[in-house]
């Protein structure tokens, strides 16, 4: 079975607007036969990383020192052949969801190479992730809001040595709903998402134009300034 592990990093959790648009991506993927588990950061005990002096790759490599949920995780996350990393942008992002990707050091070689001019390494051989997908929601108008989240997703997967699979952004997402209900060119949205994560397991790939179907504008950027400044 392909597995995939999602972490929402989502301070709103279940209620936000983050696992609004993950949950279709998951069915997605579930119904191209992949086995899922998603977790919420907020529902875990994840300390900054804080052993110093890189303790799992020179002290004990592989190993990490701190005793929380991520030995409940590292098991988990090690087996997905796909890891979601599912997050709003708050600048970059919450601190929980940086905790969490600062505490996959230890699923990393300590073993350096450059590659295309850069200090890299790659996950150690008992890690089965191939691919790293971002799934992220903003509240500003541009998808420039999110090119810190997808570089850091980035780096993160060349870091490792694995395959950024894309970004699937959604600016304005709370658009996506009004008076609590999810609007036509809401659900359209999320049909798009529900196909990201079919295409992504059955072509290993998501199209270009799914991606530009789940990311539209849904108002121009002036419009939804004015909204934002109590103008309309
Ligand atoms: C502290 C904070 C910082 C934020 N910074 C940005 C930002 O830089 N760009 C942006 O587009 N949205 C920003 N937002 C809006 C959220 O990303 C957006 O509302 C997102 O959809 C929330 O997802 P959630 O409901 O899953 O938490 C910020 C929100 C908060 C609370």
């Amino acid at each position: 079975m392909n597995k995939a592990v999602a972490i929402n990093g989502s301070p709103r959790m279940e209620r936000g607007y983050t696992a609004m648009v993950l949950a279709p991506f998951i069915e997605g993927l579930m119904d191209a036969g992949s086995d899922v588990e998603t977790f919420y950061t907020g529902h875990l005990k994840i300390k900054p990383c804080a052993c110093g002096e890189m303790y799992c790759w020179y002290k004990q490599p592989g190993e990490c020192c701190l005793k929380d949920d991520m030995q409940m995780l590292y098991p988990k996350v090690k087996r997905a052949r796909i890891l979601i990393l599912a997050t709003p942008v708050y600048m970059p992002l919450p601190g929980q969801m940086q905790d969490f990707v600062n505490r996959l050091c230890p699923l990393v070689e300590p073993f350096l190479q450059t590659r295309g001019g850069r200090t890299r390494a790659r996950f150690r051989e008992d890690v089965q992730i191939r691919k790293i997908v971002l799934v992220s929601t903003g509240g500003w108008w541009e998808k420039g809001n999110f090119d810190t989240v997808v570089h850091i997703t980035q780096e993160l997967a060349e870091n490792a040595g694995v395959e950024f699979a894309g970004a699937v952004i959604r600016p304005h997402a709370f658009l996506m709903k009004k008076r609590g209900q999810l609007t036509e060119e809401g659900k359209a949205i999320l049909d798009a998402v529900r196909r990201a994560g079919y295409d992504l397991v059955k072509n290993g790939m998501i199209a270009k134009e799914t991606f530009d179907a789940i990311s539209r504008p849904l108002l121009s950027e002036d419009e939804l300034r004015d909204r934002y400044n109590g103008l309309v």
